[in-house]
């Protein structure tokens, strides 16, 4: 592990160019709004290796499968989230010779992320091959106020000569995935329109006629005065770009300021696109650049006053813990529920931008506790949706009802085509009636069970029903041919985290059953008019929750991850010659399934999820059995073992779990930062810190806290909303500060004690 990025507490620093680690950085560094994400690629051309992205949400290519061998039920195609236009081009020619930093010797280099403000700013001072020097001073953002909006602020200086500048600002939508399967092209064109000052492109994705417009303009100030200057246009396939050609005087600044505005066929009318993108792109430009960064200033600051974690006396945490949060903001606002978290955000390619079960096990309580509840709410509701699709796709598999949500998905449509994990990772069903607990559990917002709920409970539940079966010599339902979240162990018998999370969901979905009947008898008849639960069912319901097997071995007083865990060759990670990891990296896949290490969280991701029906002793044994046999290779892993370990006391396993996760990307831990962030991964860095160093906990309708101190850490405070209350909780040594930041008292528990805090008090308990 190697800190690359500079520390400081708001920004994330590069100084110096490293070609090696371009793609990292341009990956860290990426900028996003929830409509749309662009990685920290240069404006002007670069020939060296880079990842471009321009990604604009919820725009995908399902591009056709490609597997060794067929099996029935694979999915026709895997989407991907398209790398799309290109509108942050800027080439710039010097005297007739291109600009790129792959040519050139770099005198100086900054990329800075200002996470504070939400902008990427990029400084340079580079010689090119003829001798000649020039000083770059690049901004750009994409706007949180107008989605639409990306502006960009591109300053060249001569340092050593006076010439002639030449400068194309572009659109480019001649672009490719490097993901696609079949080496194709996406995209194809349908207009494209150049006038001086300003363009205009319209795109659209094979096969599925997505249609993505980009409009531009752009002023150009020398010497501080904004010059009129006809531009040269140019068209070619997917492409428009203005040239314009000025001179330049050693030690003279050239300012060029181009405003962009990027609509999808999503959101409009395909004949509306240009009209509505050039309205959006004409305010813009008459607001200027200065005022949109101002305006995204601010935007970045109401979300940081919602979200922020500050961590007093460790300024590398610190820093990891704001770029997590930085990520999850940029990646989803919780705007439209049509959209979701892929495990790469906006950041790369990796993954396909797919909806995971990450969102709903690691996302959701990120986003309930630090944004309004319409947020999780909406990607709740986004799986509601996919209901139908979900059933399609367990009829596809052969079941005769029920519904199995997809391992990953765009529109509700399996996209996976592993078997071991398209057909038996189905524990994933369990987490989506999971976040229906915790986003109940959290808000208390019980209508949303009547609303939408229930239907996908109860669904989920048809599916274990048919899924399970009675083992005779067992006298228990079991379940076989399963792969649970440890994805090193696959087709194993009786997952015990599958059939816990299976029978949980079906004794959730009776509770919730009884309780609509009780509650909302009305709602419950429509409801049941449509799915038409039989008596039989819960019968059946009741009797697998009452009679599921749970492997478990007696003498070590543990749950087995699955039926014959205990006969691998059982050897602790810390006995490993360390040169065998990453295990992925360097065994093969083999060794690795027959071996008893373990990915990621497995049995105790269900002693996480579950802990309120377990006591502490029996998830202090399993967290010490399974602990030291996980290798932690997904990045999902280390976030579960911090909370637990700070659940259960253990306050220095607690820290080293943490620093896994909280500055994975910074530091690139895994060596694949490269093709993109770990997004997903990030809400459980912020979970770590929340639910584990905080203790914070929501039992019985009540804010619990159970905080300590980490480490080094002086103290750390974090943001949550709560039931109509915006709490600043700050730990320190000695106390624990509740500021109520809004006008409705809570009650909360600390450390078992009852308090209240009064609208816009401050409550100080000594802990
Ligand atoms: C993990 C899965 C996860 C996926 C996407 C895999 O490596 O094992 O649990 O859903 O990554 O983050």
């Amino acid at each position: 592990m190697k800190q690359y990025f500079k520390i400081d507490e708001w920004r994330i620093i590069e100084e110096g160019f490293n070609p090696e680690e371009n793609k990292v950085a341009e990956s860290v560094c990426s900028i996003g709004n929830g409509h749309m994400g662009q990685r920290a690629n240069f404006e002007e051309s670069y020939s060296g290796d880079t990842l471009q992205g321009s990604y604009m949400a919820g725009v995908y290519y399902p591009d056709k499968t490609r597997v060794g061998w067929w099996k029935n039920g694979y999915p026709e195609y895997f989407a991907k989230v398209l790398n799309s236009i290109n509108w942050i081009g800027i080439d710039i020619k010097v005297d007739g010779e291109t600009l790129d930093l792959a040519k050139c010797k770099i005198l100086d280099f900054t990329r800075i992320l200002n996470m504070k403000e939400g902008y990427l700013h990029r400084t340079f001072t580079a010689e090119l091959p003829s001798g000649k020097t020039v000083k770059v001073d690049a901004k750009r953002f994409v706007s949180i106020a107008r989605k639409e909006i990306g502006a960009i602020r591109y300053s060249i200086t001569p340092v050593n000569f006076s010439g002639k500048l030449e400068i194309t600002a572009y659109l480019d939508g001649d672009v490719k995935n490097e993901d696609s399967n079949y080496d194709e092209k996406f995209w194809d064109e349908v207009s494209k329109n150049v006038s001086s000052g300003e363009a205009s492109l319209v795109v659209s994705t094979k096969k599925l006629d997505f249609h993505v417009c980009s409009t531009m303009k752009f002023d150009i100030v020398q010497v501080g005065r904004k010059i009129n200057v006809t531009a040269d246009t140019i068209e070619k396939e997917k492409y428009v770009s203005n040239t314009v050609v000025l001179l330049c005087s050693k030690g003279e600044e050239t300012v060029i300021y181009k405003y962009t505005s990027n609509v999808t066929s999503r959101d409009h009318e395909k004949s509306e696109l240009i009209n509505v993108s050039k309205a959006a792109l004409l305010k813009a430009y008459e607001l200027g650049f200065e005022a949109l960064l101002e305006e995204q200033a601010n935007a970045w600051a109401d979300k940081w006053k919602e979200s922020d974690i500050v961590i007093e006396g460790d300024s590398s945490a610190q820093q990891g813990i704001r770029f997590n949060i930085f990520q999850l903001n940029q990646t989803y606002t919780g705007k439209d529920e049509r959209l979701n978290i892929g495990p790469k955000g906006f950041t790369g390619e990796k993954y396909g931008g797919s909806t995971y079960w990450d969102t709903e096990a690691y996302c959701i309580p990120f986003y309930l506790a630090t944004a309004d509840e319409d947020v999780a709410r909406n990607l709740l509701i986004y799986r509601y949706k996919h209901l139908e699709k979900a059933k399609e796709n367990a009829k596809k598999l052969g079941f005769s009802k029920g519904a199995l949500y997809p391992m990953v998905t765009m529109n509700g449509e399996e996209c996976h085509n592993e078997w071991e994990i398209t057909f038996e990772e189905i524990h994933r069903n369990g987490a989506i009636a999971y976040a229906i607990y915790n986003y109940v559990n959290y808000t208390g917002d019980k209508a949303y069970l009547g609303e939408y709920g229930f239907e996908v409970l109860s669904e989920i539940s048809r599916f274990w029903e048919e899924r399970v079966h009675f083992a005779v010599p067992k006298g228990k339902y079991v379940m076989h041919g399963v792969t649970g979240p440890n994805e090193y162990d696959n087709n194993v018998n009786n997952n015990w985290y599958t059939n816990r999370i299976a029978a949980w969901t079906l004794d959730y979905t009776i509770e919730v059953m009884n309780y609509l009947k009780e509650k909302e008898p009305a709602r419950f008849e429509e409801l049941n008019a449509k799915l038409q639960i039989k008596d039989e069912e819960i019968a059946k319901w009741k009797d697998i929750v009452a009679n599921m097997y749970y492997p478990e071995d007696k003498e070590l007083g543990i749950y087995l991850q699955q039926d014959n865990y205990l006969d691998k060759e059982q050897i602790l990670v810390k006995d490993l010659d360390p040169k065998n990891l990453p295990l992925n990296q360097n065994w093969s896949w083999d060794r690795i399934l027959r071996s008893c290490f373990i990915k990621q969280a497995d049995v105790l991701q269900g002693l996480y999820f579950l802990e309120h029906l377990y006591d502490d002793e029996t998830i202090r044994r399993n967290f010490e059995f399974y602990e030291p046999r996980t290798v932690h290779e997904s990045s999902l892993s280390p976030c579960v073992h911090s909370i637990l370990a700070a659940k259960l006391g253990m306050q220095e396993k607690a820290y080293e779990m943490y620093l896994r996760t909280s500055r994975l990307d910074l530091d690139n831990y895994n060596n694949d930062t490269e093709d993109g962030c770990h997004t997903t991964s990030m809400a459980g860095t912020w979970m770590s810190v929340v639910h584990g160093f905080g203790g914070m906990r929501v039992r019985n309708g009540q804010l619990q806290l159970n905080p300590f101190i980490p480490g080094h850490w002086n103290s750390f405070s974090y943001k949550v909303m709560f039931r109509g209350a915006l709490l600043k909780i700050n730990v320190t040594s000695e106390n624990l500060i509740v500021s109520n930041e809004s006008e409705n008292a809570i009650t909360l528990s600390v450390h078992g004690s009852t308090y209240t805090v009064s609208g816009n008090e401050t409550l100080n308990i000594a802990c």
